[in-house]
């Protein structure tokens, strides 16, 4: 792999269809091949945005996928059903997951699997908590949540994204050194596996990235891109950051 630029709108459960027909024609209008612009409606709306995204540079990314490949499991889709549509991403792992839904590292590990079988990238989101933060045991949390993952077979393809869960959501982003530290550690425990692939992991940050602080925050050197929360439900602040990218 080689590290993308990329900036993820993740509209957790927000949005409408008419914020897809006006949004996605709008970032089409802007997106580079260069820079990856990819949309996480919520699942009713993957089907419409796929299909208006499509011939465009905007991609298209699921919020969350099921960890097997079809079953009697009400209410989950699959990764092959998102690639079905033209998805090629799907956010696993998000904290409000792991919270809300009792995600563990392992049922994350096997969604990332599940994902990298049917040809979707996953985007697997790890970070600590504001104890866990103020308590210096950020590397220790992070090794944590890394290690289910760096036993899958293909972590190379991985795209994950740091989001410390006390910066989601507060309008207040970590602070820049301290989400390059972060970065750097989490690049470097790929590296010390492979430190060529480590290296070219592609390595996201999210938590309060907004208009004001994206230029910031993308000039780190092991930050490739951010997951957007709040400010990706709105077409202005979306362009602005996707442009300081
Ligand atoms: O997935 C997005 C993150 O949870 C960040 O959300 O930008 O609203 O803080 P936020």
């Amino acid at each position: 792999p080689t590290r993308v630029r990329m900036v993820v709108g993740n509209w957790k459960m927000h949005g409408s269809l008419a914020l897809c027909r006006e949004m996605v024609p709008a970032m089409a209008s802007i997106a580079q091949p260069d820079t990856a612009l990819v949309l996480c409606p919520p699942a009713p709306y993957l089907g419409e945005v796929a299909r208006l995204a499509a011939n465009t540079d905007v991609q298209c990314c699921a919020q969350n996928v099921a960890d097997a490949h079809s079953g009697a499991l009400t209410g989950e889709w699959s990764a092959g059903m998102l690639a079905d549509l033209g998805c090629r991403y799907a956010i696993v792992g998000h904290s409000e997951r792991r919270r809300h839904y009792h995600e563990t590292d392992h049922m994350i590990a096997a969604k990332a699997q599940a994902c990298l079988e049917a040809g979707i990238t996953p985007i697997v989101c790890v970070g600590e908590s504001w104890v866990q933060h103020q308590t210096g045991q950020t590397e220790v949390v992070l090794q944590h949540q890394l290690g289910t993952l760096l036993a899958l077979p293909d972590w190379r393809r991985l795209i994950i994204a740091y989001e410390p869960v006390w910066a989601i959501g507060t309008g207040v982003a970590a602070q820049p050194d301290t989400v390059e530290a972060a970065h750097r550690y989490i690049r470097g425990r790929f590296a010390t596996r492979d430190p060529i692939a480590g290296n070219s992991m592609t390595v996201l940050y999210g938590g309060s990235v907004n208009a004001e602080n994206a230029m910031q925050l993308f000039a780190l050197p092991d930050v490739d891109g951010a997951l957007v929360g709040s400010a990706s439900l709105q077409s202005d602040a979306l362009m602005q950051i996707y442009t300081a990218a």
